[in-house]
């Protein structure tokens, strides 16, 4: 048998490489993402000698920043946000690599400017002409700066240039495919990293690993074990300040058109023939074209969204999602969605899988939960009202792990039950906590390793899904056309309902 490392095709998954010298082009430098999330996760690596020596980063946004308050604004991200600097020579080294170029995103001149610039770092920094530009920028300007790098000739090279974009990639199906045609038309699809953070997560990228690299599970994982699926990305947070964005785009652009969709491809797709990028992302294709909602005739018996109102957090008093800092007072954004997805073919014809996401929850939590069918006869009283079923539970944040759950006898002389649950934590058998996801996405890019990112039919297809479900929700409505849940508590009882209503509910997740 061919091990992994003698293919060469076979990259996917590892990553013991390190990148060719390269320039690192982030538009929107002056933003939160880049201070928080890139810089600091690039200067990490670079401490791990994950990347190569030349690496520099050139920073463009519109203000007028000089190289040396970029520098500074990068070291207060490292340190606040990040492991901070360590050595102060390892920073040193690396801060010699970070430029700042300012520039307008619609504006030619400015792409001339920065071409020529690169072209300087080039000599000075022996990048040889490779790049990855990174859009971080509002995504209205997703189109206007891929044409612009077009245009300037900057992404003609397909060997050696890259364009990284961050979501949401486009607002629903139409404006998705019309995004896919203007970058297309600059550049190859081998081109383009459409990033989504989760698939950098350990633990998500551990789900193939779980499935493909162990017998016992794979024979289970099918319509004839499984009884139903749950997803649930839970958060804590609020808006976070972030209403000019969140306001058009609620829970289910925010987080089920990319993270949970996401999860669940990982969760219902066929195994791949190989681990190269399009083997992978050819399954995840193939699973989300044959998913759909569960009944479109009856919207809410298969979509239901909520907003949170007012409440406690931790103790604390926080506000409702309508009186937060840029919402409207009469918001009908969706701060949480719960769907019920069905998927057409043969492995789980029957097998609902149920997704929610939502914000101001009781507890940070994402968890993937596949619930196995009963016993066909039970011979035992249960010390529950009924037999539990059998739960194998997949936790991507926090306290990464796997938990089995299954049925013992208690101890005494009687013949009763009780669910115990069997655990695996990342943390005590590997001691170390998981990279940053963002850490793993960059390297991969710069690599040349499209793994991890989404492909442009995968983005079409689970925007396909949810369009009948953006249809409804985008449409106006009165105030209180949506379902309500406090801050501080799990789903509105219309979610509940969702599943209530197949006799199932919905995992309880301590918090
Ligand atoms: C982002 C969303 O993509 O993911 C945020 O825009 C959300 O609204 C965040 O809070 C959650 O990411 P994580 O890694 O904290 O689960």
């Amino acid at each position: 048998m061919v091990s992994l490392l003698e293919n060469p095709l076979r990259v996917g998954l590892q990553q013991d490489r390190i990148p060719d010298p390269q320039i690192l082009v982030i538009f929107g430098a002056s933003g939160d993402l880049t201070q928080r999330k890139l810089v600091p996760s690039l200067y990490q690596m670079k401490r791990e000698r994950r990347l190569p020596p030349e690496l520099t980063i050139v920073g463009v946004a519109r203000r007028d920043w000089s190289h040396d308050y970029f520098r500074e604004h990068m070291l207060d991200g490292v340190e606040n946000y990040g492991g901070g600097i360590g050595h102060q020579a390892e920073w040193d080294s690396f801060a010699q690599g970070l430029f700042y170029c300012s520039g307008d995103i619609d504006n030619p001149e400015s792409y001339h400017k920065l071409k020529a610039f690169l072209a300087e770092l080039d000599d000075q920094r022996g990048t040889r002409g490779n790049r990855s530009f990174y859009l971080s920028v509002a995504p209205r300007f997703f189109g206007e700066a891929a044409e612009q790098l077009g245009a300037a000739g900057m992404l003609a090279d397909p060997e050696k240039t890259r364009l990284v974009i961050e979501k949401p990639f486009g607002k629903d199906l139409a404006t998705a495919q019309s995004l896919n045609r203007i970058v297309r038309k600059v550049c190859r699809e081998e081109q383009i990293y459409r990033i989504d953070h989760y698939l950098g997560k350990e633990t998500v990228q551990n789900l193939m690993v779980f499935r493909f690299a162990n017998a016992i599970f794979e024979p289970l994982w099918n319509r004839q074990f499984v009884d139903h699926v749950q997803i649930t990305v839970a958060e804590t947070v609020g808006l976070e300040g972030r209403a000019g964005y969140y306001e058009t785009a609620g829970a289910l652009r925010d987080m089920v058109q990319n993270h949970l969709m996401q999860l669940f491809c990982l969760t219902a797709m066929e195994p791949p023939n190989s681990l190269d990028a399009d083997s992978i992302r050819n399954e995840k294709v193939k699973v989300i074209q044959a998913a759909r909602l569960a009944d479109t005739e009856n919207l809410d018996r298969s979509a239901v969204r909520g907003q949170y109102t007012p409440g406690w957090m931790k103790g604390k008093a926080v506000p409702g999602y309508r009186d937060e800092d840029g919402a409207s007072p009469e918001s009908t954004t969706p701060t949480y969605a719960a769907l019920k997805l069905v998927v057409d073919n043969w492995r789980w014809k029957g097998v609902p899988f149920y997704l929610r996401t939502g914000k101001r929850m009781p507890k940070k939590v994402s968890e993937i939960s596949i619930h196995f069918k009963e016993v066909p006869y039970l011979m035992f009283q249960s010390a529950a009202k009924q037999m539990n079923h059998n739960v194998l539970a997949l936790r991507i944040q926090p306290d990464e792990g796997i938990s089995m759950k299954f049925e013992v006898k208690t101890p005494g002389s009687s013949l009763r039950t009780r669910s115990v649950d069997m655990d695996f934590r990342y943390d005590a058998a590997f001691g170390q906590a998981s990279a940053e996801a963002y850490s793993r996405l960059l390297v991969d890019c710069m690599l040349g390793d499209q793994t991890l990112f989404t492909r442009g039919d995968e983005v079409e297809a689970s925007w396909r899904v949810l369009t009948p479900v953006l249809e409804v929700w985008d449409a106006p409505a009165p105030p209180d056309a949506i379902p309500f849940y406090e801050a501080g508590t799990w789903e509105p009882v219309e979610a509940e309902l969702l599943l209530n209503r197949d006799g199932r509910r919905w995992r309880r997740l301590s918090g």
